[in-house]
């Protein structure tokens, strides 16, 4: 009997090398978002600059580099996907840092309103928890109750037509881009030293004829 498997979800990823001139002058930017977290902990919950007037990092010199692969790998995951990238208008919407403590999390979540998403760890200490997860919310071959979950009546067999999330283990320099309206979370972080991400929301309309939105990617 053959299977197809259909309508996969796509999440890019990519080791980026920075200079640690580069990676200074980031964090030192940050500096007063992190006095500022430190401020306003709440138990368990993760502080994320875009609720916290934070945004804008695309903005700012220190991130020009990062700017500039990120760019390019929109592009490049834009046109995996199927875009035509040459007749589109890439811009940022909104980016921020996300700055977790010990035991702080993300809940679930989408980022609707954007195109694509993408996250920069900047500052991730090493086998502390704080997984990126994706989730499956539609479950096309749903079966019955249980389907998929661990201890199913139905039955234990994890593989790519049952499975319901995928998690990425943060690694310090590694950028992922994925669809922006993908439910996803952010798993307990276990660590001590506070871990830094940066999350860029970007947008892609028609270059001729569509509203302009965001600030436009730089040509590089
Ligand atoms: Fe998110």
């Amino acid at each position: 009997m053959n299977v197809d498997a259909w309508f996969p979800l796509a999440v890019a990823s990519r080791e980026l090398e920075v200079s640690a001139e580069a990676r200074a002058a980031m964090l030192a930017d940050l500096a007063p978002s992190v006095a500022q977290a430190a401020a306003q902990r709440r138990p368990g919950v993760a502080w994320t600059g875009d609720v916290n007037e934070a945004g804008g990092l695309h903005r700012r010199p220190a991130f020009a580099w990062l700017c500039g692969e990120i760019a390019r790998e929109a592009r490049a995951f834009a046109a995996v996907l199927g875009c035509e990238v040459e007749r589109l208008r890439f811009s940022y919407l909104q980016t921020w840092a996300v700055l977790c403590g010990p035991g702080e999390a993300v809940a679930s979540h989408t980022h609707r309103g954007a195109s694509l998403s993408a996250v920069y760890y900047l500052q991730v200490p090493e086998g502390a928890g704080g997984e990126l997860v994706f989730e499956c919310l539609s479950q096309p071959n749903w079966l019955g109750r249980g389907f998929g979950e661990r201890g199913s009546p139905l039955g234990a067999t994890s593989n790519a037509f049952n499975q319901r999330e995928v998690s990425y283990r943060p690694r310090e320099g590694r950028l992922l881009l994925f669809p922006a309206q993908a439910p996803h979370a952010v798993r307990a972080y276990e660590g001590e030293e506070l871990r830094i991400s940066i999350t860029f929301d970007l947008g892609i309309t028609p270059a001729e004829g569509g509203a302009a939105e965001g600030d436009p990617f730089l040509e590089g």
